[in-house]
Parts: C-alpha cells; structure tokens; sequence
C-alpha cells in the first residue's frame, strides 16, 4: 500500500488504524515539497490592480486580511461563495459564482453553448464573444468571479462526467479557447476563475469520504507540462486573475495543499499573480494550505477563519502570507457583490442582464458546434421542403418542468434516476441518456437556466407552418410506427453528464435499439444526438437507411432554431470534433475511471500512458478510429494549396516556462483553402506536428476561413516557441530538440492535405 503524503506540520487527516505501512516513502507519486510560497509580483497587465489591492491590504489589520481569505454566508444573495468584507475601510468583498454556460441559479440570464459544443466549433472569435457577453451577464449580477473556463479534466478518460465542461481533450485547442473566454470575461469586467489545478480527471472518489481518501493523480512531469498544465499556461499568459485547486490529490498530496503545484507550477514556474481559490469544502489543512500556496477557501472558513490569525501570531504562517493573499485580489471597480443574485422563492426584482447583442453571438454559437458525420448522398441539406417528416426519441421536446430545486443543483434537466443520485452519495454512475426532454446543457456547476428552450420539435414545427410540411411525432415508443410516405425520419437521442459522476458507457441500449428501430421502417433516417461528451455510434452508423448523423452536443437555448438552419441548409455546418469518437469502448486506453478495492484508503490512479490519451494514443497504436480528432462533413468541400513554412530563429534552444522567449512565434506557415463545392461555407484547417520523441501527430495551430463557392483565402499558423518544444525534467525547461519535424495541415488529424518537413 502506498501512503499519503506526510511530512512535518501539515499532517492532514486522521489514518485509520488499518493503514500501516507509511513508511515505505519511495513510491512513485510523491510530491515534493516547494517552500516558501512566492510573493505576487504584480508585473505586467496586473500591475494596476497590485497597487490598488497593496494601497487597501496595507490598511488592514490581520483580523481583516483573514476575514477576506474566506467565505461567508449571506442572506442577500445565493452566490456559490460569498468572500468576507472589510466594512471599515467600505470594501465589500466578493460574489463568486458558476459558471460555464451562463450564470447559475438565477433568472433573466442566457444559456449559452456548453463547452464542448464550443470547442468542435473551433473558432477563437466566437470563443472571445461568448466569453464577453457571458462575462457580461455575471458583471450585470453582481458576480465578481465567474467561476470558469474549466481545463480540468482535460478528458483522459472518455466516461468523465465533467468532460463536457471543458472545450477539448486535445492540450492546445483546450488552451487557445481557454485564453480566449479569459479575456472576453475580463474584457466584461468578471475576473475569469480557470479551474481544475490539476488532474481532476474524473468524478469517482474525487473526494474524500468515509475515511478514504480522494484519488491521487499520480503524473510524471513531463505530462503535466504537455497535457494537463498546458492550457492553464496559456491561461496564465492570457491574465487569468484567478485558478481554483482541485479536489483530488495529486501524487498524494491534495490539490489545494500541494506546494508543488501552487508555489512550485504557478507561482514560480509560471509567476501567475493572481489567486488560488480552494473548490468548495476541498480545503483539508490550515497551516499546510496556506504554506502551500493557497489563497482563498471557500463557502466557508475551512480551517482558517480564526485559526489563520492564530497560525499567524504562533508563528506558524508568516503573516506576509496572508497580505499576499490579500494582495492577489483584484479589489478595484466592484459593484455590490451579488446585487442580482436573489432567492428566486422570495419576492425579488428580476435583474435582467441579458444584452441584446448577446443574440446573435448565442445562435451562431449554437449552430458552430453542431458536427455532421455522416451525409449518404447528400440527404442534408433538404433540397426542397419535405412534404412529411417523423419525429421520434425522447430528446426533441422540452422537460416537463424547467424551474424545480434540481434546477439549481443539476441545470435543468435530469431523469429521476439521476437526481436520485444527486441527492444520495456521490460516486456513483448511471445512465448515459437524460429520457426525460432536450439536453441543451450537462449538469450540475456549469449548467445554468436556460432563459427558454427552443427545441427540436417545436423549431421544426414552426418551421413546418411555413412549408406546410405534415409532421408526425411520437417521443415515447421505443418501436414507433412509420408512416410509408415520411420523406425523412429524425430521431432525437442524448448522451448526459454531470459534475459528480462519471458515465457507465459511451451509449445505451434504448437509445440505439430505437434507431435501429425506426431505421428499419424508414429509408431517410437521420439521427441527432444530443450529447455532453463522447457517444459512439457503430450500433447503427453503418445501416443503410441511416443516411444522415449530426453530433449536435449541448447548444444552449436556441438549440432547436440552430439545428433547423442547418437541415434547412440556411447554415452550413463546420463544426469537427474536439475529441476521437471510436467505433468501441475498449479502443480508448485509458477507459474506467480508475477505482479502489474495499480495503484500499489511499485510492492510486497512475496515469502511466502519459501523454498517449485520445488520438495521440490511437494515432501512436495505429488504431482505426470511426470518426478522428478534427473530423466533420460540410455542406461543400474545399482544397488545400500552396503551403509556405517560413522559419525564424528556430535552433536547439531550451527556455523557462515563464520567459517571453517561450511565446515567440518561431514559425509563420500559411497555405490556401478554396472552396470548390457549390455552396458557401467555412472550413477549420488544422495544423498538426511531429516532434521527435513524442505522439505521431500533435494539433499545433488551427484556422476557421468562412469562403463563397470558387473563394480562395489564406489560412494561417502562428508557431511559438512552446508550440516546438518537449519538457525537459532534467533542466526543468521547455526544449527545441536536434531532429526531423513534420508539419502537417489538413481538414483532421487522418485527413492530411499538405505536409512539410524540416531539420532542426
Ligand atoms: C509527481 O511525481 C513525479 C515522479 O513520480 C514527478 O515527476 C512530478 O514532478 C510530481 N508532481 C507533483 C505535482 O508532485
Ligand atoms: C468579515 O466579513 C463579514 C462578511 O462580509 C463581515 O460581516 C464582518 O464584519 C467582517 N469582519 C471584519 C473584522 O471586518
Ligand atoms: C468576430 O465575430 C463578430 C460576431 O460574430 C463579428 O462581428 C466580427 O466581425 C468577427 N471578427 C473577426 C475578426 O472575425
Ligand atoms: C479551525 O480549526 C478547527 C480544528 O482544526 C476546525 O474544526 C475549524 O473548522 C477551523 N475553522 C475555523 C473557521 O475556525
Ligand atoms: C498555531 O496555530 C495553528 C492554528 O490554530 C495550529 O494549527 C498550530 O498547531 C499552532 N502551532 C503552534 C506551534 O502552536
Ligand atoms: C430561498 O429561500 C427559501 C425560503 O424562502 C429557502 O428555503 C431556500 O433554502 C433559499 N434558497 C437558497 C439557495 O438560499
Ligand atoms: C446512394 O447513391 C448510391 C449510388 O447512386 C446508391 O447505390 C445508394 O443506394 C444510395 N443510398 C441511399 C441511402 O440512398
Ligand atoms: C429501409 O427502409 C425500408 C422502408 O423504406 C425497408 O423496407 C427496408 O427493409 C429498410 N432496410 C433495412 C436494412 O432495414
Ligand atoms: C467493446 O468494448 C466493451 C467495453 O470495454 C467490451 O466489453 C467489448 O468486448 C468490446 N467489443 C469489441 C468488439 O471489442
């Protein structure tokens, strides 16, 4: 058996007698220790706010500072977190608040696109205005923090019942559009929360209970650096003001308690300057955490409060930890915390923060994500309007209920088996698909109410008015009857997740069984699936009366209306999928989340693949995906010319993380898309990388060009420094190695157009 990690002064829990052997200390996934915590520095786009925050933490008595490192309850508002106040010097604290898909829990608020459906949009500009308007909203409320993007999980394992919280499993297309939601919060005037640091790959045993310990991620270093920290670098260097810790522990050392990981990762390696906020109750040390690099604990004390300012005056922490604590707070231009934030039950005004501007950006965003594939013969667009259509499956109609309690803890739809496992106790799985309506949204902390729910069916009505298209529904029979004249059958199906759960599988057999079922009666039948993370489709993805399969993933509110345009062929579709969808279960390694035997306190989950998850793996094993990273039809089709690679200052170099140096752009490389189908349409170019010793293929850059029929433009990659360079663990430095580099670039990381080699 493996220990926890002890040492001295921040011993954190209680070992049950059972557990003896502690002292074998050598075992992989130790975490060393990194002291003392460093000081912001306040340098660069943070320089304003350190003097604002210095000129107000210098005035406060250490009751003060401690009272504002943690959090309050308030029976004015219902924010997730609510920071102490400083009433003599009339600073009034913080309103911290989920989160991914708009702000939770409240009303007159937007629903936007899940971050999944963002990520296969692939697109930096839409990322940025999402992040604005949302940013926006969360302002308009009185939230001070938004509490996302989320990088964490990255999706190692596909059954991750967060997954879909984030943009991509891919590091690099998960650390571009995390920068760019970063700064459209920030841009609004929210402090962006990047969350989880790090390795929170999966929901089972993600915290302590019972006397067993959370799961520890026990990754390598060289991982860490390519995979998981990688999109929070790119956070970093976009001025995220604040990263939230993780639940698990990390080579046996908690999230929120380990010196490597905030002292050492963030704050040094990567001079991040501003706060590292604990995720709720997952605080479980006083003196240690603040030792180790933590700066703020919420909902409540934790184990600070008045300990704090006793660990202080003992002499445990050195009392220029608190005020830099303090001091990484951004405390300028604050409304009253929470002012839009009201217990909905209770009379209230209604604080409508929805920004008439916001429209636009909420449809195009909802019909980006939608990835097409499969099209047989071209069934999509309808040529012409269908004189009759047939709808079927669960997920075309609305819930029956959209305000309910569960609303505020899953988002707003959950089947009773789920809510069930909502309220009992966490950890356990269940079943892949929501029966009870549309899934616009995964559940729990990043979903949000949606402000309505344009659905499938009654978009496709309302559609059919115009058309006088006949349209039969049933959403309920699992082998519905087919009327012989339907020009084309949709069946609607999902895939669900939530925060605290992972997923027992990839697909189910209800859902499949009633594919097949209507497939069988109908010879256009085209399949929708609503899905919040992976959702393999070999069940019926090779029948042929299934002519057509949009993965339309979590669109937000107007899910219904994007989806009609894009049958209608009023939009076209471009979106590709941030993830490797596999023809089965067993073909992606890892699988399960990793788990415990019954005598087992000290849960060890080892990523020894290292950095071989999703396609990097499939590409390195050789294994046949059913649709790779980067896959999606379109409406037209585009070629690929003329690719220039052209080279600065690229030799064998090595670079610290935190150096300039490392976002140098060390190669421009350019190439021509044209699109030479008949219809406009816009096309995700994608720029992979072979660096010696690594993946076959790593995404590097990529390019969303919007053409006409016959239009040609430039797509472009701007390549850093990082983007060439492997983890060195020796000298802790990112490294340009001698040897033979491929660019690739092309329409998916199996869908090569042009490829370009160079020596270094
Ligand atoms: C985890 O342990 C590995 C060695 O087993 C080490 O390379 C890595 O730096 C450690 N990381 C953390 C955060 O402790
Ligand atoms: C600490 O914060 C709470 C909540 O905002 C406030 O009521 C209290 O007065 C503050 N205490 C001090 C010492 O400022
Ligand atoms: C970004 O998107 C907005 C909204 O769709 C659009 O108005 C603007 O022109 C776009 N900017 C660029 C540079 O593409
Ligand atoms: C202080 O420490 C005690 C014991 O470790 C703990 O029970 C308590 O919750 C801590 N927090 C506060 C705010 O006093
Ligand atoms: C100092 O105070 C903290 C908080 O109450 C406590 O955990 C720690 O054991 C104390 N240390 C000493 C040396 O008294
Ligand atoms: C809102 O108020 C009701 C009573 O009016 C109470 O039962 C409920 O817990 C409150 N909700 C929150 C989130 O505070
Ligand atoms: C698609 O077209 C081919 C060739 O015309 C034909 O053999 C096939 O049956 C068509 N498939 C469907 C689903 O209509
Ligand atoms: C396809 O649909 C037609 C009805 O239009 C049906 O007769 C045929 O058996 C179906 N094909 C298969 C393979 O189920
Ligand atoms: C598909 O994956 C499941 C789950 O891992 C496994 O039980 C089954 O054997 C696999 N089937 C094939 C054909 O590989």
């Amino acid at each position: 058996m493996r220990a926890s990690r002890m040492s001295a002064g921040w011993q954190i829990f209680a070992l049950p007698a059972a557990v003896s052997s502690l002292t074998d200390a050598n075992f992989y996934g130790q975490s060393p220790p990194v002291y003392p915590s460093p000081q912001g520095k306040g340098s660069g786009t943070w320089a304003g706010a350190y003097v604002n925050a210095r000129d107000l933490v210098d005035q406060m008595t250490l009751d003060e500072k401690v009272n504002i490192t943690r959090g309050f309850t308030s029976s004015d508002n219902v924010c997730a977190g609510n920071s102490g106040s400083v009433p003599r010097l009339q600073w009034p604290g913080m309103c911290l608040h989920d989160a991914g898909n708009g702000v939770r829990a409240t009303d007159m608020v937007n629903a936007y696109a899940s971050g999944i459906h963002v990520g296969a949009s692939w697109d930096r500009n839409l990322t940025y205005q999402r992040g604005y308007f949302m940013g926006k909203e969360f302002k308009d409320k009185g939230v001070n923090v938004a509490l996302g993007p989320n990088a964490g999980p990255l999706g190692r394992i596909p059954l991750g019942g967060r997954n879909w919280e984030g943009f991509s499993v891919d590091p690099y297309l998960a650390g571009q559009l995390v920068a760019e939601t970063i700064v459209g919060h920030q841009d609004a005037g929210a402090i962006a929360n990047l969350k989880h640091f790090v390795g929170n790959e999966q929901e089972t045993l993600r915290r302590p209970y019972h006397g067993v310990e959370a799961a520890s991620t026990n990754i390598d270093d060289k991982t860490m650096h390519e995979l998981y920290a990688w999109p929070f670098m790119d956070g970093v260097h976009a001025g995220v003001g604040s990263i939230m810790c993780s639940y698990n522990r990390v080579n046996n050392s908690y999230g929120c308690q380990n010196s490597k990981l905030m002292n050492g990762i963030l704050k040094t390696e990567l001079s991040f300057d501003g706060f590292v906020v604990a995720d709720w109750n997952g605080q479980h040390s006083g003196v240690g955490s603040a030792l180790a690099g933590l700066d703020m604990v919420m909902p409540l004390g934790g184990y600070w409060g008045d300990n704090l300012t006793e660990a202080v005056r003992n002499g445990s922490v050195p009392e220029s930890r608190v005020a830099d604590m303090a001091n990484r707070y951004d405390t300028t231009d604050f409304a009253t915390p929470g002012f839009g934030m009201k217990n909905l039950t209770e009379p209230h005004e209604a604080v409508d923060a929805r920004d008439p501007q916001s429209k636009p950006i909420i449809l195009e965003g909802a019909i980006a994500g939608h990835v097409l594939v499969k099209n047989e013969n071209s069934t999509l667009p309808f040529k012409k309007p269908p004189k009759m259509i047939s709808i079927y499956g669960y997920d075309a109609t609305v819930p029956a209920t959209k305000n309910t309690d569960i609303l505020f803890q899953l988002g707003y739809n959950v089947q009773p088996e789920m809510a069930q496992a909502v309220l009992g106790t966490e950890g356990v799985r269940f079943d892949q698909a929501a029966k009870g309506g549309t899934i616009v949204t995964g559940g729990r902390a990043a979903a949000n109410s949606p402000a309505y729910i344009n659905d499938p069916l009654s978009a496709l009505s309302q559609r059919a008015a115009l058309d006088d298209t006949w349209v039969n529904w049933d959403l309920t029979s699992f082998n519905p009857d087919v009327n012989g004249a339907s020009e084309a059958c949709l069946v609607f199906i999902n895939a669900m997740a939530t925060e605290g759960w992972d997923r027992i599988g990839l697909h189910d057999d209800f859902s499949d069984g009633l594919v097949l079922n209507v497939a069988a009666k109908c010879s256009n039948t085209i399949v929708v699936i609503h899905a919040a993370g992976i959702r393999l489709v070999d069940q019926w993805i090779d029948h042929p009366n299934v002519t057509a399969t949009i993965i339309a993933h979590l669109p937000g509110q107007d899910s219904g209306q994007a989806l009609v345009k894009l049958l209608y062929g009023e939009a076209g579709f471009s979106g590709k999928l941030p993830y490797t969808l596999a023809r089965n279960e067993s073909d992606y390694h890892p699988y399960l989340p990793c788990n415990r035997t019954p005598d087992d306190y000290f849960p060890q989950c080892d990523f020894t693949e290292g950095v071989y998850i999703d396609y990097r793996d499939f590409d390195a094993r050789n294994t046949t995906p059913r649709f790779e990273f980067g896959f999606g039809l379109s409406y037209t089709s585009f070629e690929y010319s003329s690719l220039s690679v052209d080279v600065s200052d690229l030799s064998p170099t090595t670079c610290r993380s935190g150096d300039n140096e490392i976002w140098d752009i060390v190669a421009n490389v350019q190439a021509t898309v044209t699109n030479t189908g008949s219809v406009e349409g816009a096309e995700v170019a994608q720029l992979y990388l072979a660096i010696p010793n690594s993946p076959p293929k790593q995404l590097r850059g990529f390019d969303k060009v919007a053409l006409d029929p016959e239009e040609s433009a430039p797509v472009t990659f701007e390549l850093t420094r990082r983007d060439f360079s492997v983890w060195d663990v020796v000298t802790q430095k990112w490294q340009i190695q001698e040897g033979d580099y491929t660019i690739f670039v092309g329409a998916s990381s199996r869908d090569i157009r042009l490829t370009h080699n160079l020596k270094i």
